[in-house]
Order: C-alpha cells, then structure tokens, then sequence
C-alpha cells in the first residue's frame, strides 16, 4: 500500500515574515495519514527547516544543480540542500523545462545528482495544452520518464517520486478531470512495470495542476493518484490543510 503524500510548492512566493504563520499552521494542522512536504525557495530553507524539523512535516527544494560543485554561479548542489534537512528535490518542472530550458538530459542529470546526495527527487513530467489535443501525451510523458530510466535506472525509483503535472492546468484553474488524470497516472506506472512490478507497485505518483480543497478527495481518490504537487493552494494555510486531510 503506498502512503499518500501532498507537497507544497511554493514557486517563487513567500517572506521570512509571512512564512512563519504557513510554517506554523501546517506544523500544527496537519493531521490523517498523508504525509506532507513544502518546498520552498532556497532561501528560506533554513527556517523551514527550524520551524518543520520533529514535526513530521517535510520541507524540500523545487530545483537542484545537476553538479556536484564547482564554478556554477548561481546553483545550489544537492549536497547543500542535504545540508539544511531537505527530503524532496523537485525536479524537470514545467516551469523549468519552459523558462529556463531543463531539457530531458538535464533533468535526468538532476535526477541523479538528487539521489547521489540522499535527497528523494520528485520527477515532474506532463504535457502541454497543444501536446494533449494532438493526442500525443502519452509519448510526452513517456519520452520525459525514458529518459531518466536511461540515466539511473529503474531501481532508483524506488527512492524518488513521480508527478504528474500537465501543463494546461497548472496555474489555470483549469484541473484535470479525475478520469483523465488517472488515465495518464496508469499509463505512467504501465511504463515502469515494465521494467520492474515491484518499483512500479511501490512508486508513488503524485497530481499537480489546479488542485484545490474542493477537488482533492475525488483526484486522490483514483486508484493510481498517490497525492498531490500543489502550487498555489499551498500559500494558504487553510486551503493545504484541506488538501492534506483529502488524501
Ligand atoms: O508544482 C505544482 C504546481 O505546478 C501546480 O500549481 O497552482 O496549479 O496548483 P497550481
């Protein structure tokens, strides 16, 4: 039986200031048997960490640097997110594929470099609104996952996650139906039962894109939903808890 886990993803939000009352608010509410993460931007790492740390509540990073170390400016190793406690890396989200040119090699890259640190990364595939009406997000999604198994392997996964994301719903409001997500969901945990039953029985795949407190239960409640990537309903205290307690 896979346990049901709901992250929070920031995305470029938050202050010192206003993040202590999220912090505190999830710390203190979340109840039920989801486990539950937030990933925050870098920066505030360090007070997650101070707030969340024997909570329960895990606290992770929405990008890594496929590089160990070195002259990088800018990037953060997973090693230095190892350091501040950090569970999760997300990693080859849309938004990093779009804006800032992840491309498949690249997220494989992170991948790894994820794992190597002790990190578990959280592979966010998904396609986009054109990709969907020309019927081709099976091969998206399957081409995105191809090529991480032909980096790590199939066995890795038992120690990361999968979200699907498609790229249509998130931010939109714009949610995916249960039935079409749960579509892509199978077709995803298919592709790795074919290398491996038992990774494909254990891999938890989570949902993002448009999920709110009033669509939730019946999202987490398909048999190969395992949870949520949220985005914009994790700014809110009340809205997450909601969430949480759906899963
Ligand atoms: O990573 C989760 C995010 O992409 C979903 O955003 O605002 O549609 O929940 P949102």
């Amino acid at each position: 039986m896979r346990t049901k886990l709901v992250a929070g993803n920031w995305k470029m939000h938050g202050s010192l200031a206003t993040n202590l009352g999220l912090l505190h608010a999830v710390r203190d509410g979340v109840k039920g048997p989801a486990e539950v993460a937030v990933c925050v931007p870098y920066p505030y790492l360090a007070q997650a960490r101070a707030v969340l740390d024997g909570s329960g509540v895990a606290w992770g990073a929405q990008d890594v640097s496929e590089h160990a170390q070195g002259a990088w400016t800018g990037e953060v190793s997973a090693a230095m997110l190892a350091d501040f406690g950090c569970r999760y890396a997300l990693v080859g989200h849309s938004e990093r594929r779009s804006f800032f040119g992840d491309t498949d090699a690249v997220v494989a890259a992170k991948f790894a470099a994820a794992l190597k640190a002790g990190l578990t990364p959280v592979l966010c595939v998904g396609e986009s609104l054109a990709e969907r009406e020309a019927g081709v997000t099976g091969e998206v999604v399957t081409r995105q996952i191809d090529a991480v198994l032909a980096n790590s392997g199939v066995a890795a996964f038992a120690n990361a996650v999968v979200a699907y994301e498609p790229v249509w719903a998130i931010g939109t409001g714009r949610t995916a139906s249960p039935a079409q997500a749960q579509e892509v969901h199978a077709l995803i945990r298919a592709r790795f039962a074919r290398d491996s039953a038992d990774v494909a029985a254990g891999l938890r795949i989570l949902y993002g894109g448009s999920v709110k407190a009033n669509n939730a239960a019946e999202l987490f409640g398909q048999i190969d939903i395992d949870g949520g990537l949220i985005g914009g309903a994790s700014l809110v205290a009340a809205d997450f808890l909601a969430i949480c307690s759906a899963a």
